[in-house]
């Protein structure tokens, strides 16, 4: 069996096509980004970024003169990520190479600067990638770190469906476990525990939860 960080590896040129992005996984996306409401010119970080299917979303809120920067331990999700910023003429998109359990906020604040852009997001956000994460919560406090004081925090993630749609555990239960996601992690919570003004919200039968607020910098 090929471990969790192998597979996205091997498997990045096909994510794309194969991570079930326009039946299920764009709708929570969407509303998670339009929740964190950025203004033109704001910076928005990307943990666990992939192949950068966020990208196009967060343009929308940022540009112009506005900073993406997405940030994942696969170097081989990273080029799909580069590519799609080439192909779209997005000057405005940092990638780093950085595993999300083990960033020093200094490290990743001077990486970032040396590319153009600000040592701390005034959004920053993760989509399917905290629950593949054992460590999730060292990866949401590192999250926290490279925030700016107010800035929007979101996570995305799945659970099992609920409801008449819970029916349909069995597929969304396969799905994480190709994917190498905890069904069962629940990141978001960190979201309720430590923002203030939380949104929530659910889609897809209770199976992708959205989460966003802002930091509380009083927790
Ligand atoms: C399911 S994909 C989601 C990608 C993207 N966020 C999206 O919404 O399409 C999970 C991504 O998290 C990355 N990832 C997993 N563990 C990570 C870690 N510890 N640090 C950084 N990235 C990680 C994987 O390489 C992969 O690109």
């Amino acid at each position: 069996m090929i471990p969790i960080a192998g597979k996205y590896s091997t498997f990045a040129p096909f994510y794309d096509v194969m991570s079930g992005e326009y039946p299920v996984y764009r709708a929570g996306r969407e509303i998670g980004i339009r929740a964190l409401n950025q203004l033109p010119g704001t910076q928005v970080l990307d943990i666990g970024c992939g192949t950068g299917l966020n990208f196009s979303l967060l343009q929308q809120q940022v540009s112009p003169h506005g900073i993406i920067v997405g940030i994942d331990r696969s170097p081989e999700m990273l080029v799909q990520a580069r590519r799609r910023a080439a192909r779209n003429g997005w000057a405005n998109v940092i990638l780093i190479q950085a595993d999300a359990t083990e960033l020093s906020s200094t490290d990743i604040g001077s990486r970032i600067t040396a590319q153009g852009g600000r040592a701390q997001s005034d959004a920053v956000l993760a989509t399917y990638a905290l629950s593949l994460m054992k460590d999730w919560e060292t990866a949401w406090a590192n999250m926290v770190s490279l925030a700016a004081p107010g800035a929007s925090l979101c996570v995305v993630d799945m659970q099992k469906p609920v409801g008449l749609a819970a029916t349909l555990t069995p597929l969304a239960k396969a799905a994480c476990w190709l994917g190498g996601s905890n069904i069962e992690a629940h990141p978001w919570t960190a979201v309720e525990r430590d923002c203030a003004d939380v949104k929530a919200a659910a889609t897809r039968g209770g199976h992708l939860q959205i989460r966003t607020g802002t930091y509380n910098t009083e927790t």
